[in-house]
């Protein structure tokens, strides 16, 4: 995701205008998905293979090198979003190996690439990026060295690779096939007649052909301008030998759909809102994030684990996502934590000091509250690590480290599946440093790394389950001013991030309380009919929030729960339940905020509003 990638194998003269023209034109459709760089590969029809890449933007890169221009039979293209080393010329895509035969552009993240890449070297490979897709077209290289056919070293250097990938790639040694891999990342193909298209997403070959084939995991094959062949690789790889990556045939053709989206409906994945596309993309982006926190963890957490105090500062979701890791850094890793709205940090951080972390959660890495925060807390000696979404923005650039997201660009100005992926990296992060403070012990790390690697599988199975139902109950919350949204413990923040949801975008006056608080004052509003959401996320959450939800459920408030599977207790309390997959306590927060926001989103539907732009609003926000 995020990234984006075009392929193209034509006849002569069959698209109408050079082949560069036609990769151009077609990135441009992906440009939505957020990009630092771009590039492109070509096989001209005098048999050279032209790489032209540079970091900037797609109209400007263009001007300055001109691709455009250059026509060939074959061709593929890149729009990148750094993940593996900062934006620059060198790291933009496609990727060669060191002959220069072969052209690779990926979106994704492959895991196990320092190792592959530290083989390679031993084995006499020069790199020249610092990214992980670079190992690519020096696999195929050393496969083919070793005897292989284009086609076999690509499935073989495939069968290596852990982590998530599209993948597209061209071989001077085979000129009429662009070759292609997916695992996670998406992949489309798209049926031309005399011409065939790959690319990450509909929209880019829209205008030549509506004919689709959404590949699936596991899947590798090449197109040409004839034909397009798909088959399913088979796990083993067999090294740095001779041997062949074993692949059977897939029949797809009837998985073949003929689609009739407006090129803005493509865009949106055929979703009617960003918001809701990317509610749906969670799964997808939370795999992603997981897959790129092995490495960075291990600088990060001997540093948080031998810290005085951890501060976690953010602005709005950030700040709810910053207010569970506070509460998971006590709890699992027995260390002084506190969360932070950023535009008041300034009075918390006169006390800290150089043996202090403070972590700036941003989604843009661009927020001025955020930002200033970072700098005082620079200013105190404190160690800062950025979590953002964004490569190289200006809360990364200042801090001392720096961990992303991978979430994916966000377009709807409401956060989604950025606050499940900040969730995730500080759940991670609160548990490994506890492990290694002694407080918790192995096998009760491996339990919440283990939920929170089933997180995606859960969460797609809850919005599977739930969609319909809550969308009815959406239909019944438009017609309310205000609601409650009542938690303990993790539930808390998890209920003030609902809250926030259903106020940014159904307007609807939302207020999350402490449960047990909520006989302090704020019992008050409730009459007949008051919409009062309860957050339990464990057995012991439940015991506790059943004698609030009797106050509430006294006063004829309309209750509805979140709650996981099996707690009967409440379930027959409430009138509405949302029962979840039982969960590790500690991860389920990424999974349990997701009825919520399909909640937000619906009630704004159903109320005629436009989610992806609520008003007074901006993504970025950058006043004080
Ligand atoms: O980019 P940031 O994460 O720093 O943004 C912080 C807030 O502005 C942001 O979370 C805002 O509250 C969103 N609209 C939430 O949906």
């Amino acid at each position: 995701m995020a990234c984006g990638i075009v392929a193209v194998a034509t006849e002569p003269g069959r698209l109408g205008k050079a082949l560069g023209r036609v990769i151009r034109d077609s990135l441009k459709y992906l440009e939505y998905r957020g990009y630092d760089s771009v590039g492109f590969a070509l096989i001209t029809n005098e048999g050279e293979l032209v790489i032209r890449k540079s970091k900037g933007m797609l109209d400007l890169v263009e001007a300055k090198l001109g691709f455009s221009y250059y026509d060939g039979l074959v061709g593929i293209g890149h729009t990148r979003w750094a993940t593996h080393g900062a934006p620059s010329d060198i790291n933009s895509h496609p990727h060669t190996d060191c002959k220069g035969s072969v052209a690779v552009a990926h979106n994704g993240i492959i895991e196990n690439y320092l190792s592959l890449k530290e083989e390679l070297l031993r084995r006499g490979h020069t790199f020249t990026s610092e990214t992980d897709t670079e190992v690519v077209p020096h696999l195929m290289e050393e496969f083919k060295k070793l005897g292989l056919t284009p086609y076999e070293a690509f499935k073989k250097a495939v069968s290596m690779l852990r982590g998530a990938y599209a993948l597209v790639a061209i071989d001077l040694d085979e000129r009429d096939k662009v070759f292609f891999a997916k695992g996670t990342s998406p992949l489309i193909v798209g049926f031309g007649s005399g011409f065939n298209f790959l690319a990450s997403d509909i929209p880019a070959f829209l205008r030549y052909t509506n004919r689709v084939l959404v590949l699936m995991d596991g899947e590798v094959g090449y197109i040409t301008s004839r034909g397009v062949v798909v088959e399913r690789l088979r796990a083993s790889d067999g090294g740095f030998t001779t041997s062949i990556a074993t692949s059977e045939p897939v029949d797809f053709t009837w998985r073949v759909k003929v689609i009739d989206w407006t090129p803005e409906m493509a865009m949106k994945g055929g979703y009617p809102h960003f918001m809701l596309k990317e509610i749906h993309e969670q799964p997808e982006a939370l795999t992603l994030t997981l897959s790129g926190l092995v490495g960075i963890s291990e600088k990060v957490v001997p540093i948080l684990a031998r810290a005085d105090k951890v501060l976690v500062v953010g602005a709005g979701t950030s700040y709810h996502a910053s207010l569970i890791g506070s509460l998971l850094f006590n709890n699992l890793a027995e260390l002084w934590s506190s969360a932070m709205i950023s535009s008041e940090a300034r009075w918390y951080l006169r006390s800290v000091g150089d043996n202090d972390v403070v972590i700036a959660v941003s989604q843009s890495g661009e927020t001025i509250d955020t930002l200033l925060a970072v700098r005082e807390a620079k200013r105190r000696g404190a160690i800062v690590i950025a979590l953002s979404n964004v490569v190289d923005s200006a809360i990364p650039r200042e801090s001392d480290l720096s961990i992303y997201m991978r979430a994916g660009p966000e377009i709807g100005v409401a956060a989604t599946k950025t606050f499940t992926a900040q969730v995730a990296v500080l759940t991670y992060l609160a548990a490994k440093a506890g492990e290694r403070r002694g407080v918790i012990n192995g096998k009760y790390l491996d339990g919440v790394v283990g939920d929170l690697r089933r997180a995606p599988s859960l969460i797609s199975r809850v919005i599977s389950v739930y969609e319909g139902r809550i969308r009815r109950i959406a239909g019944m919350l438009a017609s309310k001013q205000s609601a409650f949204y009542l938690g303990r413990g993790l539930g808390l923040p998890v209920s003030m991030e609902g809250a926030l949801k259903l106020k940014e975008v159904a307007y609807i006056h939302a207020e999350a309380y402490p449960a047990g608080e909520s006989k302090h004052g704020p019992i008050a509003l409730i009459e007949e009919g008051f919409p009062v959401v309860f957050t339990s996320l464990g057995r012991e959450d439940g015991e506790l929030l059943k004698s609030n939800i009797e106050e509430m459920k006294a006063r004829y408030a309309w209750i509805i729960a979140v709650t996981p599977k099996g707690s009967e207790e409440i379930t027959k309390l409430v009138d509405d339940v949302f029962e979840m997959p039982p969960m590790k306590y500690e991860a389920s927060p990424v999974v349990y905020i997701v009825p919520y926001q399909l909640l937000a989103y619906y009630t704004a539907v159903s109320k005629g509003y436009d989610p992806d732009k609520p008003r007074n609003l901006a993504k970025t926000v950058t006043v004080v």
